[in-house]
This record gives structure tokens, C-alpha cells and sequence, in this order.
């Protein structure tokens, strides 16, 4: 028998509590093609030191930041999949400048916005990587160019990310629902494992890049200093599994702007948004440090922002001591 067990499937509980729900069979098909995509993507980080497929591909992304192999073809699964689920208009992804536009008449098109895969430091040494996806839905005869990705976060029908770690899980969010499913290796099935994501009213962690501090801001370095000596720390350097924690257990993310980095290090449409709708969906929050991830009205696909995301009450604390200066 598969592990799946008595477990709903990914798919069986798109169809039934989905339909019951009168939702769209569109935004169905689209989390599907995530989901066929990271079980092929699964496949190449649990192989890709084996098929000598780790490593640098020498390229420069429009991020500035060096492309690794898995990068690359990360983004080529997901592009296929999305675009041939007959339900996806357009794709805005990190590794990609200029936007994928997909041809043909889609009335219930979708617009997905993706960081294909999350934690390039971490690619290459054994240690938990992800892939993240913000889903928008276009009006009914709106004709799809470059600017209509251009939304703000607080318009997506959904979002889901992948963690590839100790087992892969994909966590999907909808308005006032998240839920979890892990991947049966056997099966190839997603299975609903976490059903009804809160976020715990305790934070016990927080996540930051400690070797950051002497580049911050007095105020955010105040913050940081205030968490430091509450919680402890947790950071794996991969947003999205340091996310999966803190969402699981409680805790607070926190990469803020600094010298260095005067818009922060994280990407608003591929990283913030996402997230932050699963934060808020689940009960907690996402901001800037002085405004909240879901209102900003996106300038440019790539932007860049500061971020601090989790338990509402330690995001909020955060946020008031930054904001007092
Ligand atoms: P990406 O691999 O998509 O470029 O994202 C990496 C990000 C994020 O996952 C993580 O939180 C952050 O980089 C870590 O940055 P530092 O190494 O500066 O701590
Ligand atoms: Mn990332
Ligand atoms: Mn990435």
C-alpha cells in the first residue's frame, strides 16, 4: 500500500473541497503544474551531485547574482509546466528579465510570479532548498502584456512554495486557508499532511543574518538586538525553508535593508509577496519595516525589499521599533 495511506492526494482535495467551494477549476490545474514540476525538480536536487549537474553556469542573472545549474533548469521545468497547463497567461520568474507571455485565448488565465528555486547558497551542500509562486487572476477579456504583472501583492488568489528537505512539501494558501501536503516518493503523489496551517501564538526563533548587524541602521539594529536577546536563532539561509519553520513552530524573518543593501536583499514579487500572503493567511504578518508587503504597489518585476515576516505580534513590535527611529 503507499504511504499516501488514508491520505487525501493534492488532486483529490483540489476536486473536492475545491468544487464544494464553487472555486475555479483553472487555479486547480495551475497549483497541478507546480506541483508536476517540483516533484521533476525534486528529482534533479536529490540527483544533481550524481549527474554532475551542480555547479555554476557561468551567466549572470538580471538579479546581479551568479546562476547555478539548478537555477536554470529549475526555471525551464516550471515555464513548461505552467505554460501548458492551459490556465497560465503570463510567468514573471527571478532567473527570466523580461516576462513569459503565453500565446492563445486563456479567459480564466492565470498570472504566476515565481522564485523557481530559493537558497542558491545552499544548492550545492546537502542542505534544504525551495521553490515559491505567487498566483494572480486576470479579469475576463483583459488582454495580458508586461505592466499587468505588475500587481500588488495583496491581489493573489493564492500561493504556494515547495521545500526540498528532509522531505518535500508543498504548502498551499488560499484566503483564509493553508494546508500542507508531503510528497509520497513512491507514489508521486502529494498527500495532505498539514491540514489547516496556524501559525503558533508562541515564537520561540528568530531568522536573520547575524553578520549583518554592523551594517544596519541604529533603530533595525535595536530590533534585531531585542530579538537576539528573546529568541532563539534559527537560520538556514534559504528564505523559504526558514519560513516553513518559523510557520510550523513560530518565529520571525527578518532581512531588512542595510548599507549594503539599501532595498533589501529579497525579491517583492518572487519572495515577499508569496510569503507574505501565506503568513497572513495562516494569522501572522509581512512589512517592510514600515509598510505592509501586501499594499506596495510593485515598480518593476525584480524589485528588491526589506522583509519581516512572521508571528503578527513580533512582526508588529519589530516594525514599531524600527518605525520610532
Ligand atoms: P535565491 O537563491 O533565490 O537568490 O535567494 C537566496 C536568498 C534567500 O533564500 C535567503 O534568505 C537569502 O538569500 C540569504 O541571504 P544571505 O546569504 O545574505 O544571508
Ligand atoms: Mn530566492
Ligand atoms: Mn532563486
Amino acid at each position: 500500500m503507499p504511504a499516501v495511506g488514508h491520505r487525501k492526494t493534492l488532486q483529490e482535495y483540489l476536486t473536492s473541497e475545491w468544487q464544494d467551494k464553487g472555486r475555479n477549476g483553472g487555479l486547480g490545474a495551475v497549483i497541478m503544474a507546480i506541483a508536476d514540476g517540483s516533484c521533476r525538480v525534486e528529482h534533479q536536487v536529490r540527483q544533481a551531485s550524481l549527474a554532475d549537474a551542480l555547479g555554476a553556469t557561468g551567466e549572470i542573472n538580471v538579479q546581479g547574482e551568479i546562476v547555478q545549474r539548478l537555477d536554470t533548469a529549475s526555471s525551464d521545468i516550471f515555464v513548461e509546466t505552467l505554460s501548458q497547463s492551459g490556465h497560465v497567461a503570463a510567468i514573471g520568474c527571478e532567473e527570466i528579465e523580461r516576462p513569459v507571455i503565453v500565446e492563445g485565448d486563456i479567459a480564466d488565465g492565470f498570472i504566476v510570479l515565481m522564485d523557481p528555486l530559493d537558497g542558491s547558497s545552499n544548492i550545492d551542500v546537502a542542505v534544504s532548498i525551495g521553490s515559491i509562486f505567487g498566483i494572480w487572476q486576470k479579469s475576463p477579456g483583459e488582454i495580458v502584456n508586461e505592466d499587468s504583472l505588475l500587481r500588488p501583492g495583496k491581489d493573489q488568489v493564492a500561493a504556494a512554495y515547495v521545500v526540498y528537505g528532509s522531505s518535500t512539501v508543498l504548502v498551499l494558501a488560499t484566503k483564509g486557508n493553508v494546508c500542507g501536503f508531503t510528497l509520497d516518493t513512491e507514489s508521486g503523489a502529494f498527500a495532505l499532511t498539514h491540514p489547516g496551517i496556524k501559525i503558533p501564538a508562541e515564537c520561540p526563533y528568530y531568522s536573520t543574518n547575524e553578520g549583518n548587524n554592523k551594517v544596519l541602521d541604529q533603530p533595525t539594529q535595536k530590533a534585531i538586538t531585542l530579538l537576539r536577546n528573546k529568541y532563539s536563532q534559527r537560520y538556514v539561509g534559504s528564505l523559504v525553508a526558514d519560513f516553513h519553520r518559523n510557520l510550523l513552530k513560530g518565529g520571525i524573518f527578518a532581512y531588512p535593508a542595510d548599507q549594503n543593501r539599501k532595498d533589501g536583499r529579497l525579491r517583492l514579487m518572487y519572495e515577499a509577496n508569496p510569503l507574505g500572503f501565506v503568513a497572513e493567511q495562516a494569522g501572522g504578518a509581512a512589512s517592510t519595516g514600515y509598510q505592509r508587503i501586501l499594499d506596495i504597489v510593485p515598480q518593476e518585476l525584480h524589485q528588491r525589499t526589506p522583509l519581516i515576516l512572521g508571528n503578527k505580534d513580533v512582526v508588529e513590535d519589530t516594525v514599531s521599533v524600527i518605525k520610532a527611529g
